[in-house]
């Protein structure tokens, strides 16, 4: 089942210049994809490809110049006020860097319960303790919720953004870079973390990344990215197997090889 749909997306970004001159780059370029109900899609490709674009589209966050969003079959491309409120209860983002996510004046609880109280929802008990229990589901310790973001790691950080994240049960969370920064071992606890919430919960992940290794673990179908447009989109193995595209060969190329079975049928497939 499609849960969000982009047809033909497209961000151009006008650039202005020395003696009022324009000139306009088109940053995401007729991008068309979906996401199905509990799968997890990963979007990869270089620096500068458009995938925060794209992720900032589908999430609204930012508006497309064309193009047509469409979430549980409703288009969503102009929503405004409730219909807004509604797609934001649904659809979460978890960005790259904690820190500079998560206000850092504010305690963990209050940034656990600040969507709650944005989407007038009143959990069952009350939202303290939902917070708390939001705590305990990504694996921090509850007694904490008064400590504010500088006083945790940056794994721990992440938790926290995540937890904000499906503190409204969304239907869908985009993770934009969510591991990237983080050490590989903190890196490998917080992937598995992301995937035992989806287990739980079911929801959709649309993972963006730039380690193909950590790709692999997590997608079961991935877009590759290349100058604002998908240049190929399937199933991770096929993707990975039998790249179709020149861009997702070379792109796969460059991956270190650190799994010896991948790296065998790689070298037997080519
Ligand atoms: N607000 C903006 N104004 C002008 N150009 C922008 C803006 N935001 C992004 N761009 C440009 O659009 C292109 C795509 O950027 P985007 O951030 O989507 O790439 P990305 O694939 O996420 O790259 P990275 O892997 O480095 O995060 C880049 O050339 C970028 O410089
Ligand atoms: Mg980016």
């Amino acid at each position: 089942m499609t849960l969000l749909r982009a047809k033909d997306l497209t961000k151009r970004f006008v650039l202005r210049g020395p003696l009022g001159s324009r000139a306009e780059f088109t940053a995401v370029d007729k991008v068309s994809f979906e996401v199905r109900l509990g799968e997890t899609l990963a979007v990869v490709g270089e620096s500068g490809s458009g995938k925060s674009t794209t992720a900032r589209m589908i999430a609204k966050l930012m508006d497309p110049t064309e193009g047509v969003l469409e979430f549980e079959g409703e288009d969503v491309t102009a929503a405004k006020k409730d219909a807004l409120a509604r797609f934001r209860a649904n659809v979460q983002v978890v960005f790259q860097d904690p820190f500079s996510s998560l206000n850092p004046r504010h305690t963990v609880e209050r940034i656990l319960m600040a969507p709650l109280v944005y989407q007038g929802i009143a959990p069952k008990g009350d939202r303290r303790s939902h917070a708390k229990e939001l705590m305990e589901r990504v694996g921090l310790n509850p007694d904490h919720s008064l400590r504010y973001p500088a006083q945790f790691s940056g794994g721990q950080a992440q938790r926290i953004g995540i937890a904000r994240a499906l503190a409204v049960n969304p239907k869908l969370v985009i993770c934009d870079e969510a591991v990237s920064a983080l050490d590989v071992s903190v890196q490998a606890q917080v992937i598995e973390l992301l995937r035992r919430l989806q287990r739980e919960s079911g929801f959709s992940y649309v993972f963006i990344a730039h380690d193909l290794a950590v790709v692999r673990q997590i997608a079961q179908r991935v877009a590759v990215m290349s100058k604002g447009k998908i240049v190929e989109l399937g199933t991770t193995a096929q993707v990975f197997g039998d790249p179709q595209d020149e861009y997702t060969r070379t792109l796969l190329a460059a991956i270190p090889r650190i799994d010896p079975e991948w790296d065998r049928r790689r070298r037997e497939a080519t």
